[in-house]
């Protein structure tokens, strides 16, 4: 079984990512052939400066190694070192109707935001199914978000086999239903591009004045508060810690438990539960010729079974 899944280095990765994408990830390295990748070429549809790209695909994988990707166990390397997706990215996207892509969420919320988009925003599910596809992908590790990317994929795959042959494995994606959407600061979907985001690692004093500034309402600690599961901190913490979470709820549910309190708590479950990462981080940090080195043999990797499902698609249509 290969499990295969990408993030961006588009921004600071944070809780969203690290509960929705990277931990059951790391999870499934241990289940079978599992290739991770720093999706750069995605993040050049959003960010426009060279050097932070550099900076950001670095701090990704310095993240990404210290929350536990193994590197003996999972193939970890950066997308553009494979370019021959970009070559398959085209193979597909002549066979993607324009309303498919049309009708993505991601895509029609950018519309929705404003945002003027460019070509890359609008074809980006086509880069990503080339991404999914060029490894012989069954099980793609996503938050909820990416479901409908991964349903494209299916989609494509399934038009080039039966437009071309039996070429590609048809992927499925894998959802942890806890941690599907893991909320923002705000209530809203945790996202880079909200600024509404907690870090998973970053400046204690910082992060715990953001998490102090989570919004309550006004009502007196002493009040008992039968919506205590739609309390944010309370979320929050039980996407970090189910058990203490539940403890919580029920504290706030019955009255007495201040909100000063609650997110005084979650800053140090938080906190606590990334300490092991954040020394790991520091490690790295000092070792950056490793890191690069895990990107460097990750890449070898990918790309000789890249070079392979490529040549196969080639074939397959007529290119060879
Ligand atoms: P962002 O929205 O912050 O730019 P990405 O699009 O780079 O995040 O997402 C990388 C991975 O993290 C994807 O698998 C995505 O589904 C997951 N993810 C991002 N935000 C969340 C969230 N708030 N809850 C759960 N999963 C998330
Ligand atoms: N589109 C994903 C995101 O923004 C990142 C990504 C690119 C990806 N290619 C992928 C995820 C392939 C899984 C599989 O989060």
């Amino acid at each position: 079984m290969r499990i295969l899944s990408g993030i961006q280095p588009s921004g600071t990765l944070h809780l969203g990512n690290y509960f929705g994408m990277m931990r059951p990830a790391i999870e499934l390295q241990e289940k079978g052939e599992a290739f991770y990748f720093i999706a750069d070429y995605h993040s050049m549809t959003s960010l426009f400066d060279a050097n932070e790209r550099r900076q950001n695909t670095l701090d990704v994988a310095l993240d990404f190694l210290a929350c536990g990707l193994e590197p003996k166990r999972a193939v970890f390397f950066k997308q553009s070192d494979v370019p021959e997706v970009t070559e398959l990215a085209w193979l597909l996207t002549t066979l993607t109707p324009m309303a498919m892509l049309e009708n993505c969420h991601s895509y029609k919320d950018k519309l929705a935001k404003g945002i003027s988009p460019n070509h890359g925003i609008f074809a980006y599910p086509v880069l990503m199914a080339a991404d999914i596809l060029i490894y012989d992908s069954n099980i793609v590790p996503v938050g909820r978000d990416q479901k409908q990317h991964v349903e494209v994929t299916r989609d494509i795959a399934i038009k080039f086999n039966n437009t071309y042959g039996e070429t590609f494995v048809v992927p499925k994606e894998q959802i942890q239903e806890s941690t599907a959407v893991v909320p923002g600061i705000d209530g809203d979907k945790m996202s880079k591009s909200y600024g509404n985001t907690i870090e998973i690692f970053g400046d204690e004093k910082a992060l715990r004045k953001k998490i102090m500034a989570i919004k309550m309402d006004s009502r007196q600690p002493a009040e008992p508060k039968p919506d205590a599961d739609q309390n944010l901190a309370i979320q929050l913490l039980k996407v970090i810690d189910a058990g203490i979470g539940k403890e919580y709820e029920e504290k706030l549910r019955a009255g007495g438990l201040g909100y000063g309190d609650l997110k005084k708590k979650l800053f140090e479950v938080y906190w606590d539960y990334f300490a092991t990462a954040r020394a790991k981080r520091a490690e790295l940090a000092a070792n950056l010729d490793f890191v690069h080195g895990v990107l460097k043999d990750g890449a070898t990797k990918a790309r000789a079974l890249a070079q392979t499902v490529l040549h196969r698609a080639r074939k397959a249509s007529g290119l060879e």
